[in-house]
């Protein structure tokens, strides 16, 4: 039996969660991308909760093993508070500053306004006082990318102007789609791999346990995309026609 597996994000940015767990655990995956409420990281704290509810409702009512948040908006906000509230274990999402102080003394933090003025992003910065955080939230960046996806070498990258000699920390899951482009001028980090090995880590020490064995309800609305014999994904939530697509055209 193959594990179920919920990946939430408020769009596209998680999509590329989605493909380093994939590449990483085998399972039955649901994706769940809000693209019609996105973007979340200039919502009130009572907004996300509410949203990433409505998601986490659905993860439910599917039986799912565990769950992913692929955003830093969420984790950041209401991880502790979901957590709390579902009986699947959940893995979250935070920005790689760990990664990033081992190698610079300067870094910028690119995020979401909403992690960026949460109680629990300036403590994990506090674990780090020899490192000089530089936080900035670009104005409109996860909207764009959100509708640029096609084109994300149009992306106005010149809020990077002005910075050197500084690792980038990219935050938030949408930024990650420009990490290309990015790395071309600063050494970049992101929570991607982190992700799927604490995911993977989760499922193995489940195995035998998987609550599927009762069976949940049939996702009714969503497109499944079968890459192998051992892993299945269905986009299901949000505009999951374009998130099966901008999925399928990237990494197949
Ligand atoms: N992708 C999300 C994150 O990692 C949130 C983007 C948004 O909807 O503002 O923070």
């Amino acid at each position: 039996m193959m594990c179920k597996i919920g990946v939430f994000d408020s769009g596209i940015g998680g999509l590329t969660v989605l493909h380093s767990c994939v590449n990483r655990v085998e399972g039955e995956y649901y994706y769940y991308g809000d693209n019609l409420n996105a973007p979340y990281g200039t919502k009130s704290e009572e907004e996300i909760y509410a949203l990433s509810k409505r998601a986490f409702e659905l993860f439910l009512r599917l039986r799912v093993d565990a769950a992913v948040i692929a955003c830093n908006t969420v984790t950041a906000v209401c991880i502790d508070r979901l957590r709390r509230e579902y009986p699947f274990p959940i893995v979250g999402t935070e920005p790689a500053v760990a990664l990033a102080a081992k190698h610079h003394k300067k870094c910028l933090l690119l995020a979401t306004r909403a992690t960026l003025s949460s109680e629990r992003v300036h403590k994990l910065l506090a674990a780090f006082p020899k490192t000089e955080f530089t936080l900035l939230a670009p104005d409109g960046l996860v909207e764009e990318i959100e509708k640029k996806r096609t084109e994300l070498s149009r992306v106005d990258l010149s809020f990077l102007n002005g910075f050197s000699d500084v690792g980038v920390v990219l935050g938030c899951t949408h930024f990650v789609w420009l990490k290309e482009r990015i790395e071309k001028f600063f050494p970049v980090y992101d929570g991607n791999e982190g992700i799927a090995s604490r995911l993977h880590a989760m499922i193995e020490g489940m195995k035998g346990t998987e609550n599927h064995i009762l069976k949940g309800e049939e996702a009714r609305e969503g497109l499944v995309l079968k890459t192998n014999k051992n892993v299945k994904i269905c986009f299901i939530g949000g505009d999951f026609v374009r998130n099966y697509e901008i999925y399928e055209q990237m990494f197949f």
